[in-house]
């Protein structure tokens, strides 16, 4: 099977050239967008990370050229419209839960950064700067840490946060019964009572804008926000305008709502356009990471050996163990 390989970077290709006996690949750097969509045609399948479009304009495009599968090498489908997928008999397969662990663990180390500021420390120290003024955290132990979704990656987090003496408050549609320690509380009550909060839903519409000006009001003065699931979950106008007055303490985010117009390249030569994003950096209790939460070996080895087992099952008609569609 010919397979058509967006977004691709150079740890993808490493994981992916294991199995370079077994199908075709074709690897293009760049993303899966209208403009570039013309690269599929022909292929039978696909394969795209978090940015790329899967729109119904390009599902229905890519259909009438022959496309049968899209292998989305992440878990989140937020950017596929599934919808267009089943009219056109498109299959798509995910990648539902590779390393819950890499994402949770992130999340942890954005918490650990932004409040013991080790990152400043880094740089001070590098330049002869001992100093240890305006470095003051907190004790983690003792604190409440709400957690919003408690699939895979939140049930990892919640797991590690507890672990660390924090008392869990969580807040899920279904609630995860693997989770004792945790209180299952209205979202109303743990926007109130969280010293740190952090987002492990998806992203769909009713979660898009979760954190906005209504529920930020809602949350302790000088709350913790981490995002590490989707940028759309929060509104970032009103984030900005919380992180000024004081009412966010600290934010930390890998996942932004405009990131397909700047992550995973490299803007350090060139002038950003995005106001928000500049005025996000600004912050000094503000640590952005470009949606790295996933990329530990351990992910990348399961990422390309799942996506090579549904294209292998998919190729000889077996069942799908995490078809989408
Ligand atoms: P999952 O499907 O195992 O868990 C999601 C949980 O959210 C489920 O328990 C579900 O019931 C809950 N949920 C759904 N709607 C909700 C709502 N309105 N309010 C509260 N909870 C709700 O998914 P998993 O694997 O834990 O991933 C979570 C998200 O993390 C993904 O959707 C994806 O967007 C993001 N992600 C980010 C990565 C990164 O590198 N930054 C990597 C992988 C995933």
């Amino acid at each position: 099977m010919k397979i058509a390989f967006f977004s691709t970077k150079s740890y993808d290709k490493e994981s992916f050239d294991h199995y370079s006996s077994e199908v075709e690949i074709t690897y293009f750097e760049v993303s899966l967008q209208p403009q570039t969509r013309i690269l599929a045609e022909g292929f039978e399948a696909i394969c795209v990370f978090v940015n790329d479009d899967l729109s119904a304009e390009t599902i229905h495009h890519l259909a009438d050229k022959g496309l049968k599968l899209i292998a989305l090498r992440c878990a989140g489908f937020n950017n596929v419209d599934r919808e267009a997928a089943r009219q056109r008999n498109v299959t798509i397969v995910r990648v539902p839960a590779y390393s819950p662990e890499a994402v949770a663990e992130h999340a942890l180390a954005l918490i650990l950064t932004l409040n013991r500021k080790t990152h400043k420390a880094y740089n001070r120290v590098r330049e002869g700067n001992f100093s240890l003024e305006r470095l003051t955290g907190f004790n983690l132990t003792g604190k409440t840490v709400g957690v919003i979704g408690t699939g895979n990656i939140g049930a990892a987090f919640a797991r590690i946060i507890h672990a660390l003496g924090c008392k869990v408050l969580a807040y899920d549609l279904s609630p995860n019964p693997d989770l004792p320690f945790a209180e299952y509380r209205e979202l109303e009550n743990v926007w109130g009572e969280a010293d740190i909060i952090s987002l492990h839903c998806p992203l769909h519409e009713s979660t898009k804008y979760l954190i906005r000006e209504e529920t930020l009001k809602r949350m302790k003065p000088g709350v913790m926000l981490i995002n590490t699931s989707r940028g759309g979950l929060v509104h970032t106008r009103d984030v900005i305008q919380a992180l000024k007055t004081g009412q966010i303490g600290y934010l930390g985010i890998d996942v932004y709502e405009q990131e397909e117009h700047l992550f995973f390249r490299d803007w350090s030569e060139q002038i950003i356009q995005d106001e928000l994003i500049g005025r996000l950096m600004s912050f000094p209790n503000v640590l952005i990471t470009a949606h790295q939460a996933f990329l530990t070996q351990e992910a990348l080895t399961e990422i390309a050996s799942v996506t090579m087992e549904s294209l292998q099952d998919f190729k000889v008609g077996r069942s799908l163990r995490n078809q989408l569609v």
